[in-house]
């Protein structure tokens, strides 16, 4: 019985999973899609949808511009983790806060980082009807102030509008955690790949970009010995230049983000409207990128912690201006090889994989998941490709399976078994 009740809280568990949604809720509000899309990007909206009692003090696109203009991403995450408070606040709680006064836990609090008082909210009743909000780091000033109700859902979710951010001296000075790029990438196989961006000079211009967002496509080694992979030495330093500038993006753009998008996305090379642009699609977990002159796989992700994601990807990305005559797929100068290379060339739809949610057995392993233990300390984890990829706490993953079974067909089937 003790291994029925834990099965029937599992299940409970899970099904919180689905109490709330909150990026569609703030889908009917335009003058919170600023907030909307830096909770997704940095995931927290996760964080907030798999939590039952929780309130969100969400910010105009004004105040959000404020705030995100004058700090890195893994700043503004920080900063939007103490607008999410792990309690019930609606406008009524709000001004009956006892003694006028009262210190709530953030979301802050359960990242780990958060000593003393730096994780906690002070939510005071002010005179004459306001409520003011500040961080409740010694110093800080209480000056943001509720404005209005946006929606509640009694006792899971409140979403409330504050008139400015909420910030703590010390998330807005942290210095952001030095990684070393190059250092990652041989780890992960990339060594070639490493070895042009420091030769080129492409790694001060990634490193100047990683505060405001990164995305690497970093080919392997094999990648660059394949058949029908132009001789790079004969590019001009400029051409090299923009080839390396090709394989990065200047956004955090996580493996979710690149399956759901289907506009033409803009690398650090383009110049121009349409220059120097790539598409994806994907199937099942399977990523693939399309230069219009070849196509490579996402074979792994060396890491993945915003505000930088470091993919592999197993075939050199040739971007048409360099390689193909006419922005057609036709391969151009560049001649797809015929003869099988180390690193085949994926085709954005496996046949059979309809079903498969991952079908990666027939490609060659990753070399970025393959030694998780021997990373450096200083360095995180290479992690698979699958894997929940941040470092916060708190979200839960349910199985397909149970996600799409109805809980009471379960509890039933389980009551009935006992
Ligand atoms: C609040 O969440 C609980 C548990 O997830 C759920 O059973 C309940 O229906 C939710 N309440 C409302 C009003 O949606
Ligand atoms: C939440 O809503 C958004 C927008 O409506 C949707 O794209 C997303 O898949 C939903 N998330 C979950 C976990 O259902
Ligand atoms: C909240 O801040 C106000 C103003 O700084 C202060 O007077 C009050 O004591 C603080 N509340 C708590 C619970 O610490
Ligand atoms: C990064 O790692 C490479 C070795 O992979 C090393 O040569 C370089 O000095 C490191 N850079 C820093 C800033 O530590
Ligand atoms: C992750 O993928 C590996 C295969 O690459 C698989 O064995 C494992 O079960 C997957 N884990 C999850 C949590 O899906």
């Amino acid at each position: 019985m003790a291994a029925l009740r834990i099965l029937i809280l599992c299940l409970f568990a899970i099904s919180a999973v689905y109490a709330h949604n909150i990026t569609e809720i703030l889908s009917d509000y335009p003058e919170y899609s600023q907030f909307n899309s830096y909770l997704s990007q940095t995931k927290l909206a996760d964080e907030i949808n798999v939590r039952q009692t929780i309130t969100v003090l969400v910010l105009n696109n004004a105040a959000m511009d404020d705030l995100t203009s004058k700090h890195s991403l893994s700043v503004v995450k920080n900063e939007l983790s103490l607008h999410i408070l792990l309690d019930y606040y609606d406008p009524k709680k709000l001004h009956s806060v006892s003694k006028g006064t009262t210190l709530t836990t953030t979301l802050y609090q359960t990242t780990g980082n958060a000593p003393g008082n730096l994780g906690f909210v002070n939510i005071t009743d002010l005179k004459g009807g306001a409520v003011g909000f500040g961080s409740a780091e010694p110093g800080s000033k209480l000056d943001s102030t509720y404005v209005k109700s946006v929606k509640q859902i009694p006792y899971n979710i409140s979403v409330l509008e504050i008139s400015k951010p909420i910030t703590a001296q010390s998330i807005l000075t942290a210095k952001s955690s030095n990684v070393n790029v190059t250092a990652l990438l041989e780890k992960a196989g990339c060594k070639t790949f490493a070895a042009l961006i420091v030769s080129s000079g492409v790694l001060k211009v990634y490193e100047s970009q990683i505060d405001k967002g990164l995305t690497i496509f970093a080919p392997n080694d094999e990648a660059f010995k394949a058949k029908g992979v132009p001789d790079l030495s004969k590019l001009s330093n400029a051409e090299l230049v923009s080839l390396l500038q090709y394989h990065a993006l200047n956004s955090y753009t996580s493996k979710g983000s690149l399956k759901t998008t289907k506009d033409s996305i803009s690398t650090l090379a383009t110049s121009g409207a349409g220059k120097y642009d790539l598409t994806a699609t994907s199937s099942g977990d399977e990523v693939v990128l399309h230069t219009g002159v070849d196509d490579s796989r996402i074979s792994g992700v060396v890491l993945d912690s915003t505000p930088l994601v470091i993919f592999t990807v197993d075939n050199v990305l040739l971007p048409k201006e360099l390689f193909g005559k006419s922005p057609s797929p036709a391969p151009a100068p560049a001649p797809e090889s015929e003869t099988p290379s180390p690193a085949p060339i994926s085709t954005p739809i496996p046949a059979p994989a309809s079903e498969a949610p991952a079908p990666i057995t027939s490609s060659p392993p990753s070399p970025a998941t393959e030694t998780p233990e021997s990373s450096p300390a200083d360095a995180p984890a290479v992690k698979s490709e699958n894997s929940s990829s941040d470092n916060t706490a708190g979200v839960v993953e349910a199985p397909a399976l149970l996600k799409s079974l109805p809980l009471v067909s379960i509890v039933t089937a389980l009551v009935f078994l006992s």
